[in-house]
């Protein structure tokens, strides 16, 4: 028998305040964790959804250097537009707030003075890097040098992005700090270590014996940290933007940003019920829900549960932690370096008022098992097939009916015949399996249940043609209509966690006064007589521009990081593609094969060789600026490829009739274009 809680804490991991958020996030984090949220609202449970920015760390300092300005100016820029875009996106967070807050400030430096009066720490001198130049210890992220692994200049302290091999500072080669460029030295610094390794029976009797249930993905990766054996992990760090570590002889150092920021989900407790937190969290009645992406399961299952362990106090535990794996696009790695992404901001100015198809598709192709792929046809098919098609489809007949024949009122159920009962008797079977998903966290599942319940509708209304009975036999067109009315009221119910916007604008329509999960599974939630609002559409059709404009920015993306690599690694940039050109255009070019019968310099140039060639068709003088790339020994012989039809010029002197196709290599050298095959003169290419 499963624990019975009185209460629901549910986190979602606090995104870095140094970028905004892209679908990525939202797929493995938000919109499960708000469809769960909602879903327990609905269900009359007491529930607390905690999100907020992670504004700590140094990757949002180097971002302060890149832009030259302050670490807080980067994470207010970036905490209001990420906080704005979930709260138009519609993530219900009770608190949204940030770790820059005097409030977190606070709890999380009494968190670790409890930790190191309890002595609950290790102190630890080790060497670590340190600029000379500007006389600061370096991060890991702050050294750049050539990757051991791969050979590839510009790794980091941390990681190498060319290989993605996980690094450590005295693995680089020709290590360099990223401030000022210098070699660092090694210098001797204390630091305060949490050490895990005296948890490791403990973490094994919690998890891998108590906690079977969750995630393969999540548990496999927690057997397999634990049983590497865990190390002591320093909790604290040599910069100068975070929370001050609060011991004396700490000058200068400051709480790891992954020790403050789970800290975080107390805080943000803290801040919004400041008398009765505790509850929240030390209270074996609350369930504590982590949603989480897969590079987070080690804070989340190891880490912080061993701080909150340490801490005592009645700390609870979290009950799940559903973490999701990632998700591309396009089938690529969305990078927000690369700015490979759809960002959430930039989305609702795209498509306003359409939070909800977002929502769906992402929740339908949740990362929930594996690594996921998002695409712009995906998404336009899942809307106009699925939510224009079904779900909109079905509602706007039942409404358009009723208000054709019933003058807007719901109208009376008569007797029940088989094809209405087993669609009657559907809706509670329905019910039951999206509560079985939504409760294990199986929430692409519970999205195809409730469009089920709108297929169930609209297949309801095709086989039973009320407009064909409505000359026949209205008593029968009530019965019918009554129940699809019904089926309304049910999806209304069945899609507020997933669909809020468009639950809401269906309730309006309905002209119901509000929605409980308790009344999911009835066929009488709209009583006989009750007026409805007018048709209102739920969902509109995307047409192809709007999806080819948004695979246009892609492109652009993908051609501006390549012109920047190429420009990194010193050679041209490939030549963006030319304006587009009809079949007739590339038609009224005439390219042979043609063979090179002689060839001599032009006189008095550099460049220039005078070649006669054999067309096919003619025997012909071509003037070609190749003399610097190839001498005419070289070309005679040769079977080129040529545009024959251009018009005719004269080129010191000499008639040229036509051209020779080339190509440059990256080096700037061309190189004639030749058939992969000798084959016969004067053959049309195209
Ligand atoms: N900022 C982290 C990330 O984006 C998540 C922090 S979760 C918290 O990966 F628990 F530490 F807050
Ligand atoms: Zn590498």
């Amino acid at each position: 028998m499963a624990k019975e809680f009185k209460r629901h804490l549910i986190t979602s991991a606090l995104p870095y305040a140094n970028g905004p958020v892209h679908i990525g996030h939202l797929a493995g984090v938000y919109v499960p964790a708000d469809i769960y949220a909602r879903y327990l609202r609905l269900k009359g449970e007491e529930v607390l959804f905690i999100g907020g920015s992670d504004e700590h760390g140094v990757p949002i300092t180097i971002k302060a250097k890149q832009n030259g300005c302050t670490p807080q100016d980067v994470v207010d820029k970036y905490h209001t537009i990420i906080k704005d875009s979930f709260k138009e996106l519609g993530i219900s967070f009770d608190v949204y707030s940030r770790t820059s807050s005097k409030t977190h400030h606070k709890t999380a430096s009494d968190f670790f003075k409890k930790l190191y009066t309890d002595g609950k720490f290790i102190e630890k001198e080790s060497e670590q890097y340190f600029d000379t130049e500007a006389n600061t210890f370096l991060a890991d992220r702050y050294i750049t040098g050539t990757c051991p692994k791969c050979g590839a200049e510009g790794a980091y302290g941390d990681q190498c992005e060319k290989c993605g091999s996980t690094l450590s500072p005295d693995e680089l080669i020709n290590p360099k700090s990223a401030i000022s460029g210098s070699e660092p030295i090694k210098k001797t610094t204390k630091h305060w270590y949490l050490p895990l390794d005296q948890y490791e029976g403990w973490l094994k009797e919690w998890i891998l014996d108590g906690h079977k249930e969750w995630k393969t993905n999540v548990y496999g990766q927690c057997k397999s940290w634990i049983d590497g054996g865990l190390q002591p992990r320093a909790v604290s760090r040599d910069l100068d933007w975070g929370v001050p570590v609060p011991v004396e002889g700490a000058e200068g150092k400051v709480l790891y940003v992954w020790f403050d920021a789970p800290i975080g989900y107390i805080s943000n407790t803290i801040e919004i019920c400041p008398n009765d937190w505790e509850k929240w969290w030390k209270s074996e009645d609350t369930k504590m829900v982590h949603f989480i992406g897969k590079d987070n399961i080690v804070f989340h299952c190891i880490v912080f549960p061993s701080m909150l362990k340490a801490y005592g106090d009645g700390f609870i535990l979290p009950e799940n932690v559903p973490a999701n794996e990632f998700l591309n696009l396009e089938g690529d790695k969305i990078s927000t370096s690369r700015n490979w992404a759809v960002w959430l901001h930039e989305y609702l100015v795209d498509f306003p008022g359409q939070q909800d198809v977002l929502r769906y598709v992402l929740c339908a192709n949740a990362p929930e098992t594996k690594d996921n792929d998002f695409t712009w046809k995906d998404f336009q098919t899942r809307n106009n097939s699925e939510l224009v098609a079904i779900y909109g489809n079905f509602v706007n007949r039942a409404v358009v009916l009723t208000h054709k024949y019933f003058e807007g009122k719901v109208p009376a159920l008569g007797n029940i015949q088989d094809v209405d009962k087993e669609v009657l008797d559907q809706i509670p079977t329905i019910k039951k399996n999206l509560e079985y998903n939504l409760n294990n966290y199986k929430f692409r599942e519970a999205l195809k249940e409730a469009m089920n319940l709108a297929r169930l509708g609209n297949k309801y209304l095709t086989e039973t043609e009320p407009w064909k009975l409505a000359k026949t036999d209205m008593e029968r067109v009530a019965t019918i209509l009554n129940i699809s009315l019904q089926l309304c009221a049910n999806l209304a119910i069945a899609f507020e966690p997933f669909l809020p916007f468009s639950s809401a604008k269906l309730v309006n329509i309905l002209n119901i006064e509000k929605i409980s999960w308790n009344d999911f599974g009835g066929g009488d939630i709209l009583k006989e007589g009750h007026q409805l609002n007018p048709a209102q559409l739920l969902f509109a059709k995307i047409e192809d521009e709007t999806i080819d404009a948004q695979i246009k920015k892609l492109n652009d993306t993908k051609a501006a990081n390549e012109a920047k690599a190429a420009e990194a690694a010193g050679k041209p940039a490939p030549l963006a593609q030319k304006e587009e050109c009809t079949f007739d255009d590339f038609m009224k070019m005439d390219i042979r094969t043609a063979t090179v019968l002689e060839a001599v310099k032009v006189p008095k140039t550099d460049k220039l060789l005078q070649l006669t060639i054999d067309t096919g068709i003619d025997t012909r003088t071509i003037v070609s600026g190749i003399a610097e790339h190839y001498t005419p020994e070289e070309m005679v012989g040769k079977q080129i490829c040529i545009l024959a039809n251009l018009a005719p010029r004269k080129i010191k002197g000499i008639e040229s009739k036509g051209m020779i196709l080339m190509a440059k290599d990256e080096s700037g050298k061309m190189k004639f274009v030749t058939p992969a095959e000798i084959v016969d003169n004067g053959a049309c290419v195209g």
